[in-house]
């Protein structure tokens, strides 16, 4: 009698307990993911485009964490995959038959300078693994030399898309892939910049 009483009371305990300690894992499990999540969108409201931004960049907040380095290191990895289509597009389009001798000369000039923004993006990333959070580090300073130098490649490639003599299925295509790369190496640099300064902030902190 006395024994089943007792396991009887060490079975409740022992759900008890249980369920205690599984609600508070997973709550604990969610306050951190939302937690993560909000530091992206904090981050993000600091960029021209803020949407774009946390569209692109949420999905990897648990990765993320609240390290503002590997945020700045995701977000130029998902900035060289944009830039890496947009330039295997450029590509394909040069090869298109039937354009205007002046679509022509654009898209020429677009497979040169975003296959070089390309480039830069992947010495960047190449480097990004060694850059410090200080404003005065020569590795951060070589990234974000190498990111500006990206964005200009590509607002020159849109450039060449100006005018409305240039209208046409062609500028549609090229405007509407070039403005995603663009915008999206806007908020890796905007990203690169705050990491840049994230050492300083700490400091102060501390
Ligand atoms: C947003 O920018 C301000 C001003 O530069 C800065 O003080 C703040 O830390 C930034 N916030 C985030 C989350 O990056
Ligand atoms: C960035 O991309 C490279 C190559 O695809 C990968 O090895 C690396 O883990 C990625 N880093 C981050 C922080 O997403
Ligand atoms: C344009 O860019 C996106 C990535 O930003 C890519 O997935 C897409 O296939 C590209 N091409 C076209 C024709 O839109």
């Amino acid at each position: 009698m006395e024994g089943s009483i007792l396991s009887h009371v060490t079975i409740t305990t022992f759900i008890l307990f249980f369920s205690i300690l599984f609600t508070s894992t997973s709550a604990t499990r969610l306050l951190t993911s939302n937690t993560n999540a909000q530091f992206v969108k904090a981050s993000c409201s600091n960029t021209t485009y803020p949407k774009l931004c946390f569209e692109s960049l949420g999905c990897y907040a648990n990765k993320i964490q609240s390290n503002p380095k590997m945020l700045a290191h995701v977000a130029l990895n998902v900035t060289f995959s944009a830039t890496k289509s947009a330039s295997d597009l450029m590509r394909t389009l040069s090869k298109l038959h039937g354009k205007k001798p002046r679509e022509a000369g654009a898209i020429a000039d677009c497979v040169e300078v975003v296959g070089d923004s390309v480039d830069e993006l992947a010495r960047s990333i190449g480097e990004m693994g060694r850059a410090r959070g200080s404003n005065s580090d020569p590795v951060i300073n070589d990234i974000q030399t190498w990111v500006s130098a990206s964005l200009t490649n590509d607002d020159t490639c849109m450039d060449g898309f100006a005018g409305n003599a240039m209208n046409g299925e062609v500028k549609n295509i090229v405007m509407k892939n070039m403005t995603k790369a663009a915008h999206l190496t806007s908020v890796a640099l905007a990203l690169i910049n705050s990491f840049a300064s994230s050492q300083g902030n700490s400091a102060l902190i501390l």
